[in-house]
């Protein structure tokens, strides 16, 4: 297992390129399983869950192959509708095949995930969609067995505004008979970009970018390419590492627009932000940054996935801060470690109540999930001496290399191997 040192202290500057949208490509790829043919995805980050999807799509039967950020799919041989619990335990998007494999070949098996690491993520949105939709589903053994002679065009309301549940109600709908309109559908941009490559695909769907979709089946997909875009949480991530450091970065092949809600925050802080068509600067040098509180909220408000880099920064700010997470309420186990670095955390339900300490030192601590191990490298850079942030596979789930750009930036960190764990 690897993991992270970190000298702190360092301030970045200098400019790198974002990698496209982890969370994009986790629902364009199994999309391709629509229409038999090779689709063509341009810009796909090179992480491990990307990874995980490709061997989930190898074991349905589709051909993979995957360079320099382009990953092309070819599922005109997928003769396998069982996601299996090996696959689907190690990461939750798993179950975006639900919809696809339902509508292109009547049926499907998917393991029904288990929790996470900061506990349950139901899926049954994305089951009472289908039942809509007229599959017939049953849960045997920890699976989702579904059947559909032909999906049928309805109406489907979220209770819960859902991303994946969105996703797969639009994936389902796009070959079901008749119409179907999608009432409190997601609206971030990933979900804006998937049906942007359904419509791409030949399928009709209005309303795009809102949160109601009408699409209008049709009887056929046909492949097609599409170029993923930049990932916003990487994005987020690498500002706030800029902000902890006072430092002064510009970051390359990204959007504004998908983290807007993040870069007002930043200027409330105190940080300078330009923005450009696809760049965006930060300039924190020489300021002393004030205490915002955040409470997250479904897009286009603060994302639940930039939560725990955000408490990392407020750590260090003199004055008291809170972070409340609407979306997960317990998505905080980045707290006790961040408290082991001289953080000052207090816990209240789901809110963070934060008192910025002058000074983290540096110390071993535990990665536990994918943005709570970003919040732990966040600290590193700014923390006195040495960090170790053990387990980083958390990180590689949702990062392309990201101690590389970091250290194209000055930060002082390296990988190495590790027996710990
Ligand atoms: C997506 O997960 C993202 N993952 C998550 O990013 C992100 O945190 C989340 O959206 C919220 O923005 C991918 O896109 C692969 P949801 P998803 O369905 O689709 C509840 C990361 O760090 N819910 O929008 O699983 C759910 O418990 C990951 O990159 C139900 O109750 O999220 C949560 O409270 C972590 N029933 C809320 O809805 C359901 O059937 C939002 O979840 C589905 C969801």
């Amino acid at each position: 297992m690897d993991k992270f040192i970190i000298q702190g202290g360092k301030k970045l500057s200098g400019s790198v390129k974002v990698s496209g949208s982890k969370n994009s490509s986790l629902a364009l790829m199994p999309a391709s399983i629509l229409a038999s043919g090779k689709s063509v995805l341009k810009n796909t980050p090179e992480l491990n869950d990307v990874f995980t999807m490709s061997k989930l799509l190898k074991h349905l039967g589709a051909e993979i192959n995957f360079n320099n950020e382009i990953l092309k799919i070819d599922s005109s041989r997928i003769n396998e509708f069982t996601a299996p619990y090996e696959h689907v335990k190690k990461m939750r998007a798993s179950v975006y095949v639900l919809g696809p494999l339902l509508a292109r070949f009547g049926k499907a098996k998917v393991s029904l995930p288990g929790g996470c690491a900061w506990g349950p993520r139901p899926v049954n949105l994305h089951l009472e969609a289908m039942k809509k939709l007229g599959a017939d589903i049953d849960l045997k053994d920890g699976y989702i067995v579904a059947e559909a002679k032909k999906l049928k065009g309805t109406k489907i309301n979220f209770d819960v505004s859902s991303v994946g549940a969105t996703g797969n109600a639009m994936m389902a709908a796009s070959l079901a008979e008749g119409a179907t309109l999608i009432n409190n559908a997601a609206i971030e941009p990933e979900i804006t970009q998937l049906a942007e490559f359904l419509v791409k695909m030949g399928a009709l769907i209005d309303g795009i970018g809102t949160n109601t979709i009408a699409i209008q089946g049709v009887a056929e997909l046909h492949s097609t390419e599409i170029t993923t875009i930049p990932d916003r949480i990487e994005t987020g991530t690498l500002l706030i590492a800029a902000a902890i450091t006072n430092g002064n970065i510009t970051l390359i092949e990204t959007s504004s627009e998908h983290l807007e809600a993040v870069l007002l925050k930043l200027e409330d802080c105190g940080c300078k932000i330009t923005r450009e068509p696809k760049k965006i600067s930060i300039d924190a040098r020489n300021i002393e940054l004030n205490p915002v509180s955040i409470t997250t909220s479904i897009f286009p408000g603060f994302p639940t996935d930039m939560q725990a880099q955000w408490t990392a920064l407020m750590s260090i700010v003199n004055g008291v801060s809170t972070v409340t997470d609407t979306i997960y309420f317990d998505r905080f186990k980045h707290v006790p470690e961040l408290n082991r670095l001289g953080a000052q955390i207090v816990l209240d339900q789901n809110t963070a109540v934060v008192t910025g300490a002058k000074k983290l030192r540096g110390a071993k601590v535990m990665s536990t999930d994918l943005r709570a191990s970003a919040s732990l490298v966040l600290a590193g850079l700014v923390a006195e001496g040495t960090t170790e942030v053990l387990r980083v596979y958390h990180l590689d789930r949702g990062y392309q290399r990201i101690e590389e750009k970091l250290k194209s930036l000055g930060a002082d960190i390296r990988r190495v191997e590790s027996k710990e764990y």
